[in-house]
């Protein structure tokens, strides 16, 4: 099969990182045409500047970077460094990268991009709050045509939020952007919460990961070993959640997860649901579906498959 023509939208962030590296590591299946970069975990000048350390690290300076929004639709941004550490990379040495940024803005190179692309020719593989996207889609909405498909982190349902009691923080820093995306007709693909947080780290996981003893490897597991301490102890689970990952791994091995069509809607309303994804699993609401809504995840065969692929990097 013909490798999927992939743009990667991210706020790195660890979970972003591991997502990028799981990405990098597999040309075969992704042709990754530009990682663009958006403010969410972290300031958009850190989370472009770590894509950059994480494109180094995976050893795929060809691949272009580029900085787009720096703040939500219509709101401040909300960082995350409660989760992600001041820099959004916890766990290892953050530096300037060798290579800088793509010149230009990511909105405006995915309205080039998607503008001039085949009909229903490219992937997008948002990883943090949707604001670049609909940047792209309100300034030009003809560029819709040019996306296979759109797959997202993002949303809660079956698990509860980790923001608000209800909300998932992608969706809670850019519900509007998300909106305009679910707005404008193209098929989603949606990996909540109940799905990452059914891919849990553990110790045997760290250690199948340790054991390929690369660089790689040695930057992720330093990563989780920091990043999942607050997952952990706030929700009490036995392991991290590396949701970011599991959009990557969602393209790769769609086999790995299961899922099915249902409505979803995004509320935008100031107040305690505000970001909630009220996604109607039943058909409660008798609406047409909207996403692939991705309810349950091999953890195990994620980690297989990360470690297969992280073994060939450096
Ligand atoms: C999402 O929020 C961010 O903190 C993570 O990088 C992930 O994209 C999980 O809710
Ligand atoms: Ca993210």
């Amino acid at each position: 099969m013909a490798p999927i023509d992939l743009i990667i939208d991210t706020d790195p962030g660890a979970d972003d990182v591991v997502a990028l590296l799981l990405a990098m590591a597999s040309p075969n299946e992704l042709n990754i045409r530009a990682i663009t970069t958006v403010a969410g975990n972290v300031s958009l000048d850190k989370a472009a500047r770590n894509a950059r350390l994480a494109r180094e690290w995976g050893g795929r300076e060809e691949i272009p970077v580029y900085a787009g929004a720096p703040a939500p639709l219509q709101r401040s941004p909300v960082y995350a460094q409660d989760i992600h550490g001041d820099e959004g990379l916890p766990g290892v040495e953050v530096y300037e990268p060798r290579k800088g940024l793509a010149e230009g803005s990511a909105v405006r190179y995915l309205i080039d991009t998607l503008g001039s692309a085949e009909p229903h020719s490219i992937t997008l593989a948002m990883l943090g709050p949707q604001t670049n996207l609909a940047l792209a889609l309100l300034q030009a909405p003809e560029i819709v045509r040019g996306i296979k498909e759109v797959v997202v982190m993002g949303g809660a349902h079956f698990n509860g939020g980790n923001i608000t009691p209800v909300a998932e923080f992608n969706l809670f820093a850019d519900p509007h952007a998300a909106e305009v995306v679910m707005g404008s007709g193209v098929r989603l693909t949606y990996l909540p919460l109940d799905a990452t947080h059914q891919v849990l780290t553990s110790e045997a996981r760290l250690a199948q990961l340790r054991a390929l003893n690369n660089s790689a490897s040695q930057r992720v597991v330093a990563i989780l070993e920091a990043y999942i301490k607050a997952d952990m102890t706030r929700y009490d689970l036995p392991g991290g959640p590396v949701h970011d990952a599991c959009v990557i791994a969602w393209l790769l091995r769609p086999q790995l997860f299961e899922g099915r069509r249902i409505y979803l809607q995004v509320d935008s309303r100031e107040g305690p649901t505000f970001g909630q994804s009220i996604a109607d699993w039943h058909g409660a609401l008798q609406q047409p579906a909207n996403v692939t809504w991705i309810a349950r995840a091999d953890a195990q065969g994620f980690f297989d498959l990360l470690s297969a692929r992280l073994a060939r990097l450096m």
